[in-house]
């Protein structure tokens, strides 16, 4: 069963507030900030403080107006104003708390989501990888997780109290002067609508910048990754246009963001002077009668200054968790796929010690709807050798990445030792199988590390040992710092064969019962190739082995020699026998191996 593609959502979630989607996946986030709970608590048992210390302010404005400016009686004022003093550094004192736990929440939960999603991605197939763009899969772990964190500390939990100083704004006024609520609440529906609508626009437009710039940065890495390519076809200039046309839909975009986001602002600073103004008319005309004081006029404009704060916070942490919940999709979806390859509940054991035994009966696999084996069936002996040659695209590698559940067949069975590969645990059969690989890949660190792969069972005095066998310490022993040397990410600076000889040594310190081999193409020097064959000798010692030909030398080796072909074993033997058929392996003997 193939894992469906993950699908990109960015396009097509448009923030419902109806939707029950959000919601689900936002309790299923609430799930990683359980261990943090005592945080959380701590946070939201803030929230009334906070909110208290804010409605109490314009109250005591109201009375020093009242009370002591207007009147002109000083007694009191020094206590009021105290007080007043001590709200501010309270609010202050809370809001510092608030924000730093916030914060320090954000960054935990996602930093446990990212090892989460890290751990998963390791467990993933290759298949999974092969459809699913590594630039985007890097965008799961960075970005999405900051989109997330940045739910969180720019104040999910202080929404809770957004909502809170909105309702005691609200309280507030209507306890202060009921005729006065009236007139600024005629502007609300103004001004909530206003906003959403310019949220929403707004919106859109990041969003779409955000596409725009994934875009442009997925480009820019491959540009930087494929810089000797561009530079020998000389396609610079083309690519520099590629870019500029990507840069400027950026620009539009964010200027077309920004603008609504300075639109929202001078919209709701508008509109709040606007009620203000419309509350001294109002106020004014009806003081005299209604017994409305000074001191209630200016403390109502200062409530009126903090019920639009929470407006404008509340429609922008919308924003932000719109965002967040976006990405929290992308982050659930991709850790519900499943792996397609996996251990059983009970996997088995082989009896040891291992033989090394290889068979495969009725083996079909394709990629995707073209089948690309088609029914092999071989049987490996202990320790024996065998060559696969073929013309490009036949299979051979493809058969090989099946050995190692790479991938799976999608019918037929492949053993070890009479047991289903599929049946062992993968940790044991992949120890099982070493794989030589084209490419050696190798990671920046230590030449030692890159022996080890950083294993714990495998000590340095195995490393150099390994290295010795397969000769690679020959150049690794002049280095300054021998074995400690480090390397360049990919190992850029060793020659093609060093790589080969270091790809070749790590397969040999993991000591494997079957090696497999792809032969690399890539042409070396003859010392090199002396080297490496060498090596390959030491590694393939005592071993069963199967090895993608492109060396004379190797199919000359070989106990046996399969051809293979469009996905058949169209021919195997040994060489002189094969050869004096005169079918596929003469021609491709001629072509490929004779000249060499
Ligand atoms: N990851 C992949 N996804 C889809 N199709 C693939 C993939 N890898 C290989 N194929 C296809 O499978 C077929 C066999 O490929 P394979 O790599 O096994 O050929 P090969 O015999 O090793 O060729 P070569 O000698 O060129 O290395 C090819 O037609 C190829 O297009
Ligand atoms: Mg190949």
């Amino acid at each position: 069963m193939m894992p469906p593609v993950m699908a990109e959502t960015e396009e097509t979630r448009d923030g419902n507030f109806f939707d029950a989607a959000p919601y689900r996946l936002l309790w299923r986030f609430f799930r990683y900030a359980r261990p943090y709970r005592a945080w959380v608590i701590l946070a939201l048992c803030l929230l009334p403080l906070s909110t208290l210390l804010q409605l109490w302010q314009p109250l005591l404005i109201q009375q020093a107006v009242d009370q002591h400016l207007i009147p002109g009686k000083p007694e009191g004022f020094a206590g009021l104003l105290f007080l007043f003093v001590c709200l501010i550094i309270g609010q202050f004192v809370v809001g510092y708390v608030q924000t730093a736990i916030n914060t320090l929440l954000g960054q935990r939960v996602v930093r446990d989501m990212r090892r989460e999603l890290f751990a998963h991605l390791l467990s993933m197939d290759a298949g999974f990888f092969a459809r699913n763009a590594s630039g985007r899969l890097t965008n799961r772990i960075t970005n999405d997780t900051e989109a997330v964190s940045q739910m969180v500390s720019a104040g999910m939990i202080n929404l809770v109290g957004d909502l809170l100083l909105l309702l005691g704004v609200a309280g507030s006024m209507l306890f202060l002067s009921a005729r006065l609520s009236l007139v600024t609440l005629v502007a609300m529906p103004v001004i909530v609508l206003g906003t959403m609508l310019i949220t929403q626009k707004m919106r859109t437009t990041q969003r779409e910048g955000r596409l725009l710039q994934a875009r442009m940065a997925g480009h820019l890495t491959e540009e930087v990754e494929g810089r000797e390519t561009v530079r020998l076809f000389h396609c610079q200039e083309k690519n520099r246009a590629t870019f500029d046309r990507m840069n400027r839909d950026y620009l539009g975009t964010a200027l077309k963001s920004n603008f609504y986001e300075a639109f929202q602002f001078s919209f709701i600073d508008t509109t709040s002077t606007l009620v203000v103004a419309l509350l001294f008319l109002y106020g004014g005309a009806i003081r005299v009668e209604s017994g409305i004081t000074i001191g209630v006029i200016v403390a109502f404009i200062d409530y009126i200054r903090r019920l639009f704060f929470p407006i404008r916070e509340i429609s922008g942490k919308f924003t932000t968790m719109q965002s967040a919940i976006t990405a929290l999709e992308r982050i659930f979806a991709l850790l519900d796929t499943p792996t397609a390859i996996a251990d059983l509940p009970q996997p088995r054991l082989l009896a040891q010690p291992v033989r090394g035994e290889i068979g495969f009966q009725g083996v079909h696999f394709g990629y995707g709807e073209v089948p690309v084996l088609r029914g092999i069936d071989l049987h490996i002996k202990p320790g024996e050798r065998v060559a696969v040659v073929g013309p490009t695209g036949a299979g051979k590698s493809t058969l090989i990445k099946l050995l190692n559940r790479t991938y799976e067949p999608q019918r037929g069975r492949i053993a070890i030792d009479g047991v289903a590969i599929d049946q062992l645990p993968l940790a044991v059969l992949r120890r099982m199988v070493g794989m030589v690989q084209q490419e050696t890949f190798l990671f920046a660190g230590s030449i030692a590390d890159n022996i080890s792969l950083g294993d714990p069972s495998i000590g340095l005095e195995r490393v150099r040992q390994a290295a010795v066998e397969t000769g690679a310490m020959a150049f690794i022993e002049p280095l300054p710092q021998g074995l400690q040397t480090q390397l360049s990410e990919r190992g850029t600076n060793l020659s093609a064969g060093q790589r080969q000889l270091l790809g070749i040594t790590r397969v040999l310190a993991f000591s494997p019962t079957i090696l497999v081999m792809d032969e690399a193409t890539s042409s070396v020097d003859t010392l090199s190739e002396r080297l490496i064959q060498e090596a390959v000798e030491r590694l393939l010692d005592r071993r069963t082995a199967v090895i993608i030909a492109h060396r004379l030398s190797t199919i000359l080796h070989a106990d046996r020699i399969l051809v293979l072909s469009a996905g058949r074993i169209v021919e195997e033997g040994r060489h002189e026998v094969l050869l004096q058929r005169g079918g596929l392996y003469a021609r491709l003997y001629a072509l490929q191996f004779q000249e060499k």
